[in-house]
């Protein structure tokens, strides 16, 4: 009943030449695609691009974060507003690499994913635990964690309207994919946890899992009863790969 979503997360990559190549090449094999949707999130400098060249809706897009503030004196930063008024659908919110390199915390992620969804895109989610964490058998604390403070800010209810990312830190652009069984494992947790507080939320929400997805390990990742598609960062760079990936979540 839900809906898989592959989402490509670019990060800080891409030039004009290559994200029209890529946009290009992906434009076919995402109109063919069934039961699945399609997006990519680019640096915002190409949201532009990336509008003009999805016209046909078959890619929808996004950002990889918005500012907290919507307009002002903030200088280097993109709004929810101006990211919304590109026709993107999507914000990433909380990614582990703004978390660690940009200080984001819990409280911050909240507040910004409150004002991705006033201003009408859907806050994607992103949660995941350490290394340090999963070996000290933290992982169910810290992602609870990490969901309880959009939950404490904005009620179990704003989390309807958004997509959850599960992306273990550890998995992020090494190539140590989780294992179908690990990887299950959490998202089962995360939907449980959601359910003895909301049924209806945890039934719908799409929960992602993110971290070095490749075509080789997508299907079977895909194929479990709690995961409702990818993240996918250095993968989603590549057309052949996206697209494998794409055809793995059908
Ligand atoms: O947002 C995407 C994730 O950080 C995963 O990146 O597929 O390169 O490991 P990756």
């Amino acid at each position: 009943m839900r809906t898989p979503l592959v989402m490509g997360n670019w990060k800080l990559n891409g030039t004009k030449e290559s994200v029209a190549e890529l946009l290009n090449g992906l434009a076919g094999p995402a109109a063919k695609a069934t039961g699945v949707e399609v997006a990519v999130c680019p640096p915002a400098i190409f949201l532009g691009q990336t509008e003009a060249l999805t016209k046909d809706g078959a890619i929808e897009f996004g950002a990889q974060n918005c500012d907290l503030n919507v307009a002002g004196a903030f200088t280097g930063e993109t709004s929810a507003v101006m990211v919304k008024s590109f026709g993107a659908k999507y914000s990433l919110v909380g990614h582990s690499e703004r978390r660690t390199l940009h200080a984001e915390t819990d409280e911050v992620v909240a507040a910004k994913f409150k004002v991705i969804q006033d201003n009408g895109l859907v806050p994607v989610l992103c949660i995941g635990e350490t290394l340090e964490e999963r070996e000290a058998d933290k992982t169910n604390s810290v992602v609870e964690k990490q969901l309880a403070a959009v939950i404490a800010a904005h009620g179990v209810a704003a989390l309807e309207n958004s997509v959850i990312a599960y992306e273990p830190v550890w998995a992020i652009g090494t190539g140590k994919v989780a294992s179908k069984e690990q990887a299950q494992e959490v998202h089962a947790h995360i939907r449980q946890w959601l359910a003895a507080q909301d049924a209806n939320v945890a039934a719908k929400v799409q929960i992602l899992y993110g971290g070095s997805v490749g075509p080789a390990t997508a299907a079977e990742l895909f194929a479990q009863p709690d995961i409702d598609g990818g993240l996918v960062g250095g993968a989603s760079l590549k057309v052949a790969d996206f697209t494998a990936i794409i055809e793995a979540a059908q």
